[in-house]
């Protein structure tokens, strides 16, 4: 625990603009700084920092805080680690811990950072200072073409032959077998203690600080009954599923690129990075955990998936990647031709030949594993379905909905079913999944408060009416949409719950569980209307849907009353609507649909108009003429966003 007096001392303390700056390059745009957001990839910046106010805020995609929830975000630390982050970046004294036990912890941990590293020390020694590691180790090493210098970077070393030396060395230095043990440095069977590792060529393996974490080892011998690989076992300071190999190298330059590769082998690591792809992690083997993907996460959104050619490789590619389409990453996955892996194929090709074969090759992941297995299933129909359905579960887990549309769209033609039947299928598995309480989006994107696309309507029902229109509404006039109040919009919402909440807006699909669901990404502001949807959530996630009855005999007045109130009065926002643009609605509010949709897009094209304000603001304080430039380009994005939607609201308007 950290005295509440030292967290206000830090919080105080801590400049937001130096804190950011650490991890962002910021511009100096009038009283604030602007930069390309950390947390989603974007072209112009929409991440502005504001020192007066201490706090940070992307428009793009919505995340905000002060100093503590960036440390928090960017580095997806908890709350005191952050602030211990911020305290001894200011050197603020933190009063030791008087907890016993943690204190125990803390040493316990620091006792196996110390010994792993003289066993760093010590391997990296053997390998170029014995005359063994010389002639065995490093002579292997150079044999498949590693150079020095990616050899000392990622600090490779050779473990001796003799099973005593490594303790031999260890006390000398005055280190306890106990903590070797513990490490998984030696290992004893029958009574005799002896180095775990002995005669293996060493690939330490690194947490984010760069601190060594646990060890590889490769056999040397050809002989196929011993494991070709070893490793450290789980400590308190490693968990295997929590690491990437390379990561601790490969962080600035994956931010840099905007994308990881994804390989499976130490060895490949090293290939590609002596190669000059820095951008580079492997899974060491073992198939990928969200940990893992949340890792990359941090630094971008794209994941590149190298793996063999060879069956194995193919399964190995697919196993996990769902996965990583849940947390909303974009992934490709391109096959080496058979036989060769990363570390060969980049050694023979070099790396404009490894640049584009990339190109060429990689390939979206849910294309790949259509194509894929609509190869397996030869005509077969039964087979067929399965396929079907197995790439539907995939689509179920892209949580953004405009990206969903793009690969139902592709997927709908490599099957040769209809892209309606998809999206319909697509949506009861969401829907299945609100049931049970995790919808297939991140917990986390969830709370972001992401500004969601503009909803299109699941079924083609616009799309058909689009053509032949030619009337143009007034929607060139934002300024006067965005005085509408807020809380307007969030009534008419509410009435919409309450009126059709339990129809269905795509086969089933209850209006409640679409409404409830795009306004967890765009919280209401009043109180009551958000507790009202929160009841909503509340019921959906066991799999039932409220009526107005249960608002309108609330126990709590407030609701009940509002309840009633809001069922009696007959369309309020559609009515302001009429009046501002003229138009005339009447038929168009008969299609519950249609309005649900409507208001859904209405509301989010106040949040856009409202960026729009923001942006405009920006403008008329920058003072640089580069700035200015890269404002109005995000002017010209969300002017365009604004069409978008706007353009979905004309054709409803329309009917
Ligand atoms: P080299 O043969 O040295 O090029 O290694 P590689 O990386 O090409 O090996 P391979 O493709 O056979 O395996 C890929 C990765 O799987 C390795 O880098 C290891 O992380 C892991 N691996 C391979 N063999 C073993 C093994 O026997 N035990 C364990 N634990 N992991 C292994
Ligand atoms: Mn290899």
């Amino acid at each position: 625990m950290i005295p509440q007096h030292i967290v206000s001392n830090i919080i105080e303390t801590a400049q937001i603009e130096e804190v950011v700056g650490d991890f962002v390059s910021l511009k100096k745009r009038g009283s604030n700084y602007v930069a390309n957001c950390p947390f989603h990839n974007e072209r112009t910046p929409s991440f502005s920092v504001s020192p007066s106010k201490g706090i940070f805020k992307c428009f793009g995609c919505g995340k905000a805080g002060n100093s503590v929830g960036f440390v928090m975000e960017h580095e997806t630390v908890s709350y005191p680690e952050a602030l211990r982050y911020l305290a001894k970046k200011y050197n603020i004294e933190i009063p030791e811990i008087t907890d016993d036990k943690q204190l125990e912890e803390q040493k316990e941990r620091e006792s196996l950072f110390i010994v792993n590293d003289f066993a760093n020390q010590y391997f990296q020694n053997n390998l170029y200072h014995t005359d063994e590691g010389k002639s065995v180790g490093l002579s292997y090493f150079k044999e498949r073409g590693f150079r020095d210098e990616i050899i000392q970077k990622f600090q490779l070393g050779y473990s001796m032959e003799a099973s005593d030396d490594l303790l031999k060395a260890a006390k000398k230095k005055g280190y306890r077998l106990g903590f070797l043990k513990k490490l998984g440095l030696m290992s004893s069977r029958n009574g005799r203690d002896f180095s775990f590792f002995r005669g293996r060529v060493q690939f330490p393996i690194h947490n984010l600080s760069g601190k060594v974490i646990a060890f590889a080892g490769r056999t040397l011998r050809k002989d196929k009954k011993i494991p070709k690989y070893i490793n450290s076992p789980e400590t308190d300071i490693y968990n295997k599923s929590k690491i990437l190999y390379g990561i601790y190298f490969a962080r600035k330059s994956i931010r840099q690129k905007d994308e990881c590769f994804l390989v499976e082998g130490y060895t490949d690591v090293l290939s590609l990075v002596q190669a000059g792809v820095e951008n580079v992690v492997a899974s060491s083997g073992t198939s990928l955990t969200q940990e893992q993907i949340r890792l990359v996460k941090r630094y971008t959104s794209n994941i590149t998936i190298l793996y063999d050619g060879d069956e194995a490789g193919i399964k190995a590619a697919i196993r996990g990647v769902d996965l990583v389409l849940e947390e909303g990453l974009n992934v490709k996955v391109a096959l080496l031709p058979d036989g060769e892996d990363p570390d060969s194929f980049i050694q023979k090709m070099g790396k404009t030949g490894f640049d584009n074969y990339i190109k060429e090759k990689a390939k979206d992941f849910i294309f790949f594993k259509t194509d894929l297995l609509l190869k397996e299933t030869e005509n077969d129909p039964v087979k067929k379905a399965a396929l079907v359905r197995n790439i539907i579960q995939t689509l179920a887990k892209i949580p953004d909905p405009i990206k969903r549309a793009l690969y139902v769209k592709e997927c709908s033609k490599l099957l040769e079913v209809s892209e309606r039947m998809i999206i319909n299928e697509t949506n009861k598995i969401k829907w299945t999944n609100i049931k049970k309480g995790q919808d297939g989006q991140p917990q986390q994107s969830r709370r972001q408060g992401n500004m969601p696309p503009p909803s299109s309507p699941p079924d083609d029902f616009y799309l058909e009416q689009q053509q032949g229109k030619t009337y143009e509404p007034t929607l060139d006039r934002p300024r006067e949409l965005v005085e509408l109040s807020n809380e307007l919009h969030e009534r008419d919402l509410v009435r919409v719950l309450l009126e059709y909440g339990q129809k269905e807006i795509e086969i089933d699909v209850p209006v409640a569980a679409y409404v409830v669901n795009e306004v967890e990404e765009l919280p209401f502001e009043k109180q009551i209307y958000r507790t009202i949807v929160e009841h909503y959530r509340a019921h959906l996630e066991e799999g039932r849907v409220l009526d107005s009855d249960f608002f309108v005999s609330h126990e709590n007045e407030e609701i009940s009353r509002l309840a009633a109130s809001i069922i009696c009065d007959p369309y309020q926002l559609s009515e302001n609507w009429e009046k501002m643009h003229q138009i005339f609605i009447t038929e168009a509010v008969l299609l519950f649909k249609e309005e649900v949709f409507n208001l859904m897009n209405r509301y989010k094209l106040r949040h856009v108009m409202k960026m729009i304000d923001e942006n405009l603001q920006n403008i008329k304080d920058c003072k640089t003429e580069a700035d200015i430039r890269e404002l109005q380009e995000t002017h010209m994005q969300l002017l365009n966003w604004q069409k978008q939607l706007a353009q979905l609201l004309k054709t409803a308007v329309v009917r």
